[in-house]
């Protein structure tokens, strides 16, 4: 399965190697390189050990498939909570085919054996990934590096095929799973205080992480959007959600139960949007199980819940379809939420194209605020919330995005500033922070792009 993930990862990260070092690595009877077009290959090598025939045939079959190619740049911090999940979901289908195991007849035991193997060598692979991102010298990877070679020399010792021997590999595994949890749980531990607006706003934006390609697999779906609920409902935490197409226009919502299932491209819900529901503009988000975008026609707020599939709209008198952010047509009303709450930014004839900044209450939908901002809409990328301010961002360069102005709704001040990050694609259609995991989520020309936060704690 895994394979099978990292192998559709490689459309969308071959192009980043052309800007982000590579560095050659090697884990023990896994090695990679880069490749011709600069993409990683990893080998694995499967140990020759003294099995019967036909496990051996089913290994030179496996180890045929066995040629993965992974890009470093998944490996950096950004991707290490995603993974994770990935990784865990791995473990526990490991653990029940373990407890498959025990019920089997012979034939299956030992193929099974194979596959442990081999996926145990992967996990070694995949820690070491995480270990090399984190660049952590955590005793905690170097505690989970003993556990997988433990785990595989049990496997080992199972020649005998004794059934009682199954049980402790077992247990092993439901160790080695509680380590990973603590990991994980290690890494929440050093995220920022998240909710914490306790700062003078933000500092720097991190090199992006570029996920991959959007799930259409479609370089012409350049516009679009994706990104994570920014204030879950119970059970819906890990949600992500993603829209695109070849034109500003979004006729379809796509939900993913998790990051796993977004990286598989695997939705679990399809919400399509037509007959007068059409959406344009790109700049939706999905907050408190609801998506809230920009309706065509006619040009008003939409709103779709999520739990009851009911639509809705709102039309603002005020706002202007004469003005867009400056990398696409249509982008007039650009919704986010931070840790205050549900937004929308537009311009209007009355502000002279300057963006009007209008707090949505949740119950009513309706605008119950709104301030005039400095900032000409025409002459901005995009524009976000985090902690009740408003950044917006310009282009510097082809590969250079400028967060350069900010407008603080708490005190009505408005600053310049220059906080630089880099793109991956020049244009992008939606860029906006969550507050559940203080990044920032941008669809950049037809990529998933994320960066970390930081914010001024002085
Ligand atoms: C690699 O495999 C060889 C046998 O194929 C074995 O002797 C060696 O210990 C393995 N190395 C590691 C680090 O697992
Ligand atoms: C990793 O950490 C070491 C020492 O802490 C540091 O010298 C090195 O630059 C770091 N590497 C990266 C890629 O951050
Ligand atoms: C690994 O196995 C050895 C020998 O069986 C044991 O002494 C050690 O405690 C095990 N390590 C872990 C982390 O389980
Ligand atoms: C906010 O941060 C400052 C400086 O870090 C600290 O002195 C202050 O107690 C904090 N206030 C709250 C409400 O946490
Ligand atoms: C969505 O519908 C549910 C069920 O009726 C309701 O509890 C919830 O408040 C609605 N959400 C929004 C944002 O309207």
């Amino acid at each position: 399965m895994l394979l099978f993930l990292l192998l559709l990862l490689l459309p969308a990260l071959s192009p980043a190697t052309a800007w982000v070092p590579v560095e050659d690595w090697e884990s023990g009877n896994v090695t990679a390189s880069v490749g011709e077009s600069g993409q990683c290959l990893c080998h694995v090598y499967l140990p020759e050990t003294a099995f019967p025939a036909d496990r051996v045939q089913h290994m030179q079959q496996v180890s045929k498939d066995l040629i993965l190619e992974v890009d470093i740049q998944m490996t950096k911090i950004e991707g290490y909570e995603g993974k994770l999940e990935v990784y865990l979901k791995e473990l526990a289908e490991l653990t029940v085919r373990v407890a498959m195991l025990e019920s089997s007849a012979d034939n299956y035991i030992k193929l099974d054996f194979e596959l442990l193997r081999i996926e145990l060598r992967e996990f070694e692979v995949l820690v070491s990934q995480l270990k090399e991102s984190l660049n952590s010298t955590s005793p905690m990877f170097d505690s989970l590096y003993t556990e997988i070679r433990n785990m595989t020399l049990i496997v080992d010792q199972l020649e005998t095929y004794d059934k009682s021997n199954l049980m402790v590999i077992r247990i092993e595994f439901a160790k080695l799973q509680k380590k990973l949890e603590e990991c994980q749980l290690e890494q929440e531990y050093l995220k920022p205080d998240i909710g914490n607006c306790n700062h003078t706003g933000i500092l720097s934006i991190s090199k992006p992480m570029v996920i991959q390609l959007n799930p259409n697999l479609s370089p012409g779906y350049h516009y679009g959007g994706w990104g994570k609920d920014s204030k879950p409902i119970r059970g819906y935490e890990s949600m992500y959600f993603y829209s695109g197409y070849s034109t500003p226009h979004a006729y379809n919502f796509y939900l993913y139960a998790d990051y796993g299932k977004l990286l598989l491209m695997s939705h679990f819900k399809h919400h399509a949007v037509n007959h007068g529901w059409t959406g344009v503009g790109n700049n939706y988000i999905v907050h408190g199980n609801t998506i809230y975008y920009q309706i065509y026609s006619p040009f008003s707020m939409g709103k779709i819940n999520l739990t009851t599939s009911t639509k809705e709209y709102r039309v603002i008198a005020a706002a202007s379809t004469k003005f867009s952010y400056s990398y696409s047509e249509n982008q007039n009303l650009d919704f986010a939420a931070d840790e205050t709450g549900l937004w929308v930014m537009y311009a209007s004839e009355a502000s002279k194209g300057k963006i009007v900044l209008a707090k949505i209450d949740e119950k009513s939908f309706g605008i119950e605020d709104e301030m005039s901002t400095g900032v000409y809409k025409q002459l901005a990328g995009n524009a976000f919330m985090a902690c009740g301010v408003m950044y917006v961002t310009r282009s510097v360069d082809m590969r250079t995005e400028e967060i350069f102005y900010a407008y603080d709704t708490k005190t009505k001040q408005e600053k310049h500033l220059s906080i630089q990050f880099p793109k991956f694609q020049e244009k992008y259609f939606n860029l906006d922070y969550n507050p559940t995991d203080q990044k920032l989520y941008m669809y950049n020309n037809g990529y998933y792009v994320s960066y970390n936060v930081r914010f001024n704690k002085e």
